[in-house]
């Protein structure tokens, strides 16, 4: 129903060893709209106890079911078939991811695409996880095998909601591994509709659970339990800082996406109207709440001033609205916590910088989360809306000298997320690829990116690498099998 209210609250279940069930509290907690600022879902509130339950039908999939006897070519076929579900579901899927997160309907049908593409290609990569014959210096055969880790924890954000649940699901379901997946408390109404395909696709009971909660009753329940072999966590570094914490006494691996404040830098001889295009793109695209934002812009000196205003002019056109809307550009922020934390540092930028646009909601805009897209300009780089993320459409334009001046710059945070340089030059383009600290570097373009390549960051945007063959070797253990090709004792004694 574009465009209509939702007046029903519809109330869920979770998602336990193939069945729907409550919380064991009985609890639930509400899930909005951020249009309307309206509840259009009860989910159960789940706690340890839940997760214990969890984590318990994960191992035993993991051990004994069938599950565990599945060969790489049937779990490939499995995610082929999640894949086909997405793509037959795609229009409602992208309109309840819309409707729950906020973000324009447009986009949330490139995120399901991204979805079923996410499976598919991993239903691929399935039949493509090989070991080795070590060619070791002795009369003996010595290979290499790999092995699912087993039980993955899996701790998700609220920005790409059901796109987030791929990323983990996808890799570890081809290796092998069970699941114990947790959505953001704000947004998990995606994967519990996904959910209810599983057992169609050949998803025995207990290899995906999905557990609903927040983070600190359902999420370190998850984090600190045994029987969990491996934490994948996308979110924010103050949360991932606590994870790395926790999951030491339990020895975890632990890959961790924990975004960043990723520099787009235009130098003078980039293409004008492409670069104030891509600064807009790489700032403003799902209002801003995204991991790679491109929320520090360096500009040029010589043509600083030119930049900010046209940058400005364009962002005031900039279409927001509701986002069951084809036409709408920039939806509410996804909760009424987020926009209060953008709106607290808009009110920072307000001391600390000058502000060219935005700063406020839009006045025709009654109701809902909306933050108008905000550039700031003559920010230094040691302003709190330079170093902090802001996860908002809040922009910080930060004027440099040259070259070398732009990559201290850019280089100069805590994080090293993404980066994108725009020129025409293709010595100083390959110089700044090579310079940045960033797990991604765009060249003349910010955003794009695909399952096929990997996904990451240096120093505090986290650790491992998503996607591509880099994204399902996370979930893999490596097992040296030594077989002695000598019939003799070995004549030590
Ligand atoms: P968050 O990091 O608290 O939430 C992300 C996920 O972690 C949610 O599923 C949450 O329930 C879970 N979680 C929270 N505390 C936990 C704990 N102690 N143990 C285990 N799991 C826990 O992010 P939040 O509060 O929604 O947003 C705060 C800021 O985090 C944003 O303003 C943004 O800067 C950043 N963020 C970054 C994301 C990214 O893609 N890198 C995604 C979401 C938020
Ligand atoms: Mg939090």
């Amino acid at each position: 129903m574009p465009g209509g209210v939702q007046t029903e609250v519809k109330p869920y279940q979770m998602f336990i060893n193939g069945e729907w069930v409550g919380s064991k509290s009985a609890k639930t907690f509400p899930v909005y709209d951020p249009s309307t600022e309206e509840v259009i879902a009860q989910v159960p509130d789940a706690s340890a106890e839940d997760v214990n339950r969890a984590v318990a039908a994960a191992k035993a999939a993991f051990e004994e079911g069938p599950w565990a006897s599945t060969t790489a070519q049937e779990r490939g076929r499995v995610l082929f078939r999640l894949a086909d579900k997405v793509r037959q579901n795609l229009a409602a899927l992208a309109e309840l991811e819309c409707r729950n997160t906020g973000k324009p309907i447009v986009e949330a049908e490139f995120d399901l695409n991204d979805v079923a593409t996410c499976f598919e290609y991993y239903g691929g990569q399935a039949t493509k996880v090989v070991g080795y014959v070590n060619p070791v210096p002795d009369n003996a055969m010595s290979l290499s095998l790999k092995e699912p880790v087993g039980v993955a924890g899996q701790i998700i954000p609220w920005n790409y909601p059901l796109l987030m649940a791929a990323w983990k699901l996808a890799p570890a379901l081809a290796a092998g591994c069970t699941c114990v997946l947790k959505p953001a408390e704000q947004t998990p109404l995606t994967a519990l509709e996904f959910a209810k395909h599983f057992a169609d696709c050949g998803l025995p009971p207990g290899v995906v659970n999905v557990v609903t909660g927040f983070g600190e009753t359902c999420g370190a329940p998850i984090v600190q339990h045994p029987d969990v072999n491996k934490i994948a966590f996308t979110g924010s570094a103050a949360v991932g800082k606590i994870i790395v914490k926790q999951a030491a006494d339990t020895v975890k691996r632990v890959t961790l996406e924990l975004g960043g404040k990723s520099p787009n830098i235009f130098f003078a001889d980039a293409d004008f109207e492409a670069a104030i295009d891509g600064a807009l793109f790489g700032v403003f695209i799902n209002q801003g709440e995204v991991c790679s934002a491109g929320s520090r812009i360096l500009v040029q000196k010589s043509i600083y001033r030119k930049f900010v205003e046209a940058m400005t002019e364009k962002a005031k056109k900039i279409k927001l609205g509701p986002p069951l809307e084809r036409e709408t550009k920039m939806g509410p922020l996804v909760s009424k916590e987020q926009y209060e934390r953008v709106n607290e540092y808009v009110a920072i930028g307000k001391k600390e910088a000058k502000l060219a646009s935005g700063g406020g909601r839009p006045e025709q805009i009654g109701k809902g989360y909306y933050v108008l897209p905000t550039i700031f300009y003559d920010v230094s780089n040691s302003a709190r809306i330079a170093r902090e993320e802001i996860f908002g459409p809040v922009a910080a334009v930060i004027p440099f000298e040259d070259e070398k001046d732009a990559m201290k710059i850019a280089n100069d945070s805590p994080y090293g997320l993404a980066a994108a340089v725009w020129t025409r030059d293709i010595f100083k383009a390959m110089r700044a690829v090579k310079s940045l600290r960033a797990g991604i570097v765009w060249v003349n373009h910010m955003q794009p990116t695909y399952v096929e390549a990997p996904w990451g960051g240096y120093k505090q945007s986290g650790f491992g690498r998503e996607l591509g063959p880099w994204g399902i070797e996370e979930y893999l253990e490596t097992k040296q099998v030594h077989i002695n090709l000598n019939e003799a004792p070995i004549g030590w004694y």
